[in-house]
């Protein structure tokens, strides 16, 4: 599936239901279940190789994963890969190279942290074709900055990050991850764009939800508050999906219970 085919069902007023998925298996297990957007999100440093955060992630790692994941989804689906911690914050030339391997991998999109700071780069990378996906509230690749909290609690945080997602949009971004941020924040970011917000821990008015899979699956010894397990209450890995797109699409969640 192409960029314009995903936009059309936001347009059609539908949720978008994303989630994380690391390889070709579940893939195909999402793809079936009705899952919008397949995220081979950089969170594979701690769920599928162990580490504390997602620094260690690498280039190679993503296009491993991704391509993994495009096998397993089929050539419908719509697939974004993170871009790892150091393979894009040297230069907008550093930025295409890396997510140019991860097109070829089998991404459609490609996502990645930052503010301001990526402005030129995501201008620079859609300008020569590749789709990108911007990430604001709690960056985990910077975590060694922020810890895992809350972020744009105060109203300068705030009024940094609407400019900053405004700018964002301008240079070209197609989608807006909005992780961990007051819901209320999340409703005026997505009343102020035309793209698309994808919400994690940011309230329910976001244009669509992602979670990570194996929050959802249970698997998380200390899952986040914005998390839910579809498994204990659905038996199979196939039937927790499923319910969760479902969950997404008829707005069920998130609740307030999951927001901040
Ligand atoms: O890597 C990841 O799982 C992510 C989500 C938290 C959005 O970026």
């Amino acid at each position: 599936m192409y960029l314009p085919q995903l936009l059309k069902r936001i347009e059609s007023g539908e949720k978008l239901a994303m989630l994380t998925c690391y390889d070709a298996s579940f893939a195909r297990v999402l793809t079936a279940a009705g899952v919008d957007i397949l995220l081979v999100g950089d969170s594979l440093g701690m769920t599928i190789q162990g580490h504390a955060s997602t620094l260690p992630v690498t280039q190679p790692d993503m296009q491993y994963h991704t391509a993994a994941v495009r096998r397993g989804a089929g050539e419908s689906a719509f697939v974004i890969a993170d871009m790892s911690f150091g393979s894009y914050q040297e230069s907008p030339a550093q930025a295409f190279g890396n997510a140019a391997r991860l097109l070829a991998a089998g991404a459609n999109m490609v996502k990645l942290e930052g503010g301001e700071v990526m402005i030129e780069t995501v201008a620079y990378l859609t300008q020569r074709g590749i789709p990108v996906c911007a990430h604001l509230g709690l960056l985990p690749q910077s975590v060694n900055l922020t810890g895992y909290r809350t972020q744009a609690r105060d109203s300068k945080a705030a009024q940094r990050l609407i400019k900053d997602a405004a700018e964002l949009e301008a240079s070209g971004a197609s989608l807006l991850v909005l992780e961990s941020i007051p819901a209320l924040l999340a409703a005026e970011v997505t009343g102020c764009l035309r793209i698309p917000t994808i919400g994690i821990g940011a309230g329910a008015d976001c244009a669509g939800q992602v979670l990570v899979l194996n929050d959802l699956l249970g698997l998380t010894d200390k899952p986040p508050r914005f998390a839910r397990n579809f498994l204990q209450d659905n038996g199979n890995i196939a039937a927790a999906v499923a319910d969760y797109v479902a969950a997404v699409k008829s707005g069920q969640i998130p609740g307030p219970e999951h927001s901040f």
